[in-house]
């Protein structure tokens, strides 16, 4: 019995290992070399680039780390409601942004900065299918300041987290993409932060 039971524990442990293993950004619809539409970057080896750059990053999106993307200069609609109750920013910030610059659709997913040596430029064909537009109303709130005293029904913040959910900003109080999705990780597709079976994420915030 005892015996059965450590090596229960020990192949739990080697399946969890195994877990770790593989959650990461390869063969994930975040690795673009599997985009054969980029045909300029074709023999481009190279994961990372697309979004990030080692030296002469975006000064504009500073708030994410060593950005090698162009970014979307489109103007958005912002969620609104007569229930909201926390307030919205005018405009997407941050990581949000970042993920606009190829998910509004208006900027090609190979608009990069700089370019991976041995690549010469972007082909500007390559517009994401899954793309939210630049109508945000529709969509879950972002840049969005969390702050669980304006409404009972939210679980407070501890350390700019809510429940292991990152709350991002100066003031690490934001609700952007990056709060419920893990860009580099789509072990719980479509790259959430965690599993939403049973409602799970929206409960990590909401109380419901
Ligand atoms: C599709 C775009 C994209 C690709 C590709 C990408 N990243 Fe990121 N990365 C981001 C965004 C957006 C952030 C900031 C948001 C966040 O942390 O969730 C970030 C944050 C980071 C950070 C700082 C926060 C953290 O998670 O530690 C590191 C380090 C990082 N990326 C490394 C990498 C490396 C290394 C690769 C290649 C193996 C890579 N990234 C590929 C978009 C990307
Ligand atoms: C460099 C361009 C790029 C950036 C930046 C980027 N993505 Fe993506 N994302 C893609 C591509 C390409 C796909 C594949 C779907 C498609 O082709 O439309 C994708 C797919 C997704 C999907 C859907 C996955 C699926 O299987 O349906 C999610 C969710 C997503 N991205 C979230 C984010 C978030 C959140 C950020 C910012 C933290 C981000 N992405 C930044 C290029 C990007
Ligand atoms: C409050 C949590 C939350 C925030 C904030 C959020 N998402 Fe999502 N997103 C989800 C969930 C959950 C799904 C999966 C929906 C499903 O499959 O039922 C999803 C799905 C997606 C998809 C897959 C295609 C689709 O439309 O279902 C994309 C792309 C995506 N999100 C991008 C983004 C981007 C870009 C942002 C920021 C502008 C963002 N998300 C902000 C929770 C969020
Ligand atoms: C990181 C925390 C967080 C997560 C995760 C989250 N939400 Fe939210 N949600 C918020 C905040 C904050 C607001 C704004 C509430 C306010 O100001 O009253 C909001 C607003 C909403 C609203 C609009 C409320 C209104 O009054 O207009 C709905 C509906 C909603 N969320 C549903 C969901 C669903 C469904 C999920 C899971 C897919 C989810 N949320 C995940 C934090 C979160």
């Amino acid at each position: 019995m005892r015996r059965t039971a450590i090596l229960g524990s020990i192949f739990a442990s080697l399946a969890l290992l195994a877990t770790s293993a593989i959650a990461d950004i390869a063969n994930t619809s975040h690795d673009l070399r599997s985009q054969t539409t980029l045909l300029t970057q074709a023999g481009n080896t190279q994961i990372c680039a697309y979004c990030h750059t080692p030296h002469n990053a975006s000064t504009t999106n500073s708030t994410t780390p060593l950005w090698n993307h162009q970014d979307t200069v489109a103007t958005y609609t912002m969620y609104s409601s007569p229930s909201l109750d926390m307030t919205i920013a005018g405009s997407p910030a941050g990581v949000s942004l970042a993920c606009l610059s190829c998910h509004d659709g208006t900027v090609a997913a190979d608009q990069l900065i700089n370019f991976p040596t041995g690549i010469t430029g972007p082909d500007g064909i390559f517009f994401l299918g899954d793309s939210l537009g630049t109508d945000l109303s529709n969509d879950h709130p972002i840049s969005l300041t969390y702050n669980a005293t304006q409404d009972p029904d939210f679980v407070a913040a501890v350390n700019s987290q809510v429940n292991g959910l990152q709350l991002f900003g100066g003031t690490g109080d934001q609700v952007e993409c990056g709060t419920c999705h893990s860009v580099h990780d789509n072990t719980n597709e479509p790259f959430l932060r965690m599993s939403n079976a049973g409602s799970a994420l929206c409960l990590a915030c909401h109380i419901k």
